[in-house]
């Protein structure tokens, strides 16, 4: 009976999904497979975004997964300038501060002000570390020349700071004797390709709770 109500309201709010990549793309790949095999079962995958062109992530959005891809290249332009085309681009796509989620998965610009009050709390990211541990660039570096024996990664709403927003999940991942950055990095990828895409399905199932900086999983 339960089951059947919630199904009903899964099918009523598909939640349109935007992620935004720079680069290699496996936490995207890793979201869009969950999306594809009924793990995350209301998300409507409707662009993956680009601020580089020839990304290895836009080939596998395409022809991985047939979705619609964009460039829009930075080209010199910072905050808002830069922002309000991806946001034009992503009511194009039906993606809108009401209907849609908005994932950064190694999008390498910091968002303006501006974008994230357009689309509070319906903008996430996903960082290497345990925030508010090691922000910015080069966490897992961070985590190592500091010393720590536990780091992680963690999945957040963006706010206007860097790394800063409200916490969704984390996952902790030891920092062991003979670690450098590429082995570390490595077992920290493996745990933010099952965070980001758990931390969709809570949103896209309504489960998520914010009150001021706390994050309830219901
Ligand atoms: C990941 O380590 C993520 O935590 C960070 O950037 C990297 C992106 O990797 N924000 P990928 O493009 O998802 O493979």
């Amino acid at each position: 009976m339960f089951k059947n109500r919630l199904e009903t309201s899964y099918k009523r709010h598909l939640i349109n999904l935007a992620v935004l990549i720079s680069g290699r793309g496996s936490n995207m790949d890793a979201i869009l497979s969950a999306i594809k095999s009924g793990r995350i079962r209301n998300a409507n995958p409707c662009i993956v975004i680009s601020n580089k062109p020839g990304t290895p992530g836009l080939k596998i959005a395409s022809e991985k997964y047939g979705i619609d891809t964009k460039v829009i290249p930075s080209d010199g332009l910072k905050g808002w300038h830069y922002d309000q085309i991806l946001v034009t681009t992503l009511h194009e796509h039906g993606v809108t501060p009401k209907s849609g989620l908005v994932c950064l998965a190694g999008f390498m610009r910091i968002i303006s002000p501006e974008f994230v009050r357009q689309y509070r709390m319906r903008i996430m990211n996903i960082h290497p570390a345990l925030l508010p541990a090691f922000p910015g660039l080069n966490a897992q570096k961070q985590a190592l020349d500091y010393g720590v024996k536990i780091s992680g990664c963690t999945v957040h709403f963006v706010d206007e700071g860097v790394d800063s927003g409200p916490v969704i999940l984390q996952k902790a991942v030891p920092v062991t004797e003979g670690d450098n950055e590429e082995s570390l990095s490595a077992r920290i990828l493996e745990q933010e390709h099952k965070l980001y895409p758990e931390a969709v399905r809570l949103f896209c199932e309504e489960r998520i709770k914010i009150v001021g900086r706390r994050v309830s999983i219901i």
